[in-house]
């Protein structure tokens, strides 16, 4: 995916470790939604029509997606996680949604959030069953890959649960060859790495040669601790992991949940107001979507504060400061003892992002700078370089 080879020294700097998978797709993060965390394996449409799964829920969600502004910032995909289909495969072998509960059938639903100008993801798994217990891909990799082509599905998330783990690659490997001989592009997002580490180190080349993102730790759940332990885990791996993220192919963390609660089917019209302004925040969508596409790094923990930093295109710098202390008021962070402030040699522009936007202005090395931090929150800014000097030493 490193196209355009200028120096040795630069592509050192641009480029990930190994090839990705080359099928054009994930140059940036994929944004969307999926509907697991909120709604899981809710199939109980008689008592709970509103939030079952079932085309309804994808068809409303692009709905919303459309009317809110989200698929203006940027969340394109909508996604149908387990749970989906008929426990039975059709008389020719082939996967089928639920009847009852997807009357229309995948290819009129893909239809439909086409005609929004989204896209659809679907779910499936590498062995007999998925991990709710629903048919699983084994022995149907083709017929399945080319049933979602001919359904027009743009996205497969491939679980993993339940197989020999010594399978796993060469089970994710034929997916992606079955997906590649359809023709039709779909993004392949995997698990492959999460159920390989309980046993071994990931081979991360062979992961990114083949996935376009791979689920590497716990499912994510509604709760804080929940994401503080996604943070921990990613903080700890990230020598082996982070290199291997850029463009075509990513590590995926699982979902955004803020504001879940808000975008269930009954409040999806009125979501918190400050969670939607929040994931529709478009200078942080930037820094996700930056061109660059460098993964962020937690650069130093210090007195209960973490900092996370991510190269950005045009020599900037992403500069995350989590206050990590759970008691306490608002504590202040002398923001030149980030590692990554030495951009700021000579001088440097400072926009704060979150908690709110700020200019910060001019800055330099040692400045005295303190960005307030409140307990469990964030504060994020932006450092852009005034100089070529500055940017030399990136
Ligand atoms: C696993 C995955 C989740 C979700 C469920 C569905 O736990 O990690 O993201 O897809 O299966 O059963």
């Amino acid at each position: 995916m490193c196209r355009a080879v200028f120096l040795l020294a630069l592509t050192v700097l641009v480029c990930p470790a190994a090839e990705a998978l080359d099928n054009g797709l994930a140059l940036k993060p994929t944004m969307g939604w999926l509907h697991w965390e909120r709604f899981m394996c809710n199939t109980d449409c008689y008592k709970d029509p509103n939030n079952c799964i079932s085309e309804r829920l994808y068809m409303q969600m692009a709905d919303v997606m459309v009317k809110e502004g989200w698929k203006e910032a940027g969340y394109e995909y909508v996604c149908i996680d387990d749970c989906w289909p008929s426990h039975q495969r059709d008389a020719k072998g082939r996967l089928q949604a639920d009847p009852k509960r997807f009357p229309g059938g995948i290819k009129k639903l893909a239809d439909y959030v086409h005609s929004k100008g989204l896209k659809l993801g679907i779910y499936a798994d590498i062995v007999g069953k998925t991990c709710a217990g629903y048919p699983g891909s084994l022995g149907y990799y083709e017929t399945d890959a080319q049933t979602f082509a001919d359904w027009d599905v743009d996205l497969l998330k491939f679980d993993g649960c339940y197989m020999d783990w010594k399978l796993l690659g060469e089970g994710y490997m034929n997916m992606s060859r079955a997906l590649n001989k359809t023709g039709r592009s779909i993004l392949y997002s995997c698990e492959w790495p999460l159920y390989e580490w309980p046993q071994k180190q990931p081979d991360y080349k062979a992961i990114r040669e083949t996935c376009n993102h791979w689920r590497n730790f716990d499912d994510v759940y509604d709760s804080w601790s929940s994401i503080k332990s996604i943070l921990d885990w990613t903080a700890s791996h990230q020598d082996i992991i982070a290199p291997s993220a850029g463009p075509g192919g990513w590590n995926d963390p699982d979902m955004l949940v803020i504001g879940n609660f808000g975008l269930s089917h009954d409040q999806q019209e009125d979501i918190c107001p400050r969670s939607k302004k929040l994931l529709q925040n478009t200078d942080i969508i930037a820094i996700s979507q930056d061109p660059l596409g460098k993964q962020g790094q937690c650069t130093i923990k210090v007195d209960s504060f973490e900092v996370w930093e991510r190269p950005l295109s045009k020599k900037r710098l992403a500069i995350a400061v989590l206050n990590t202390q759970e008691i306490g008021g608002p504590r202040g962070f002398f923001i030149r003892a980030a590692p990554g402030w030495k951009i700021c040699e000579p001088q440097c522009n400072v926009t704060q992002i979150l908690p709110q936007y700020k200019e910060l202005g001019v800055q330099t090395p040692h400045t005295k700078l303190v960005v307030s931090v409140n307990p469990s929150g964030t504060t994020l800014l932006t450092v852009t370089p005034t100089s070529d000097y500055a940017g030399l030493i990136l």
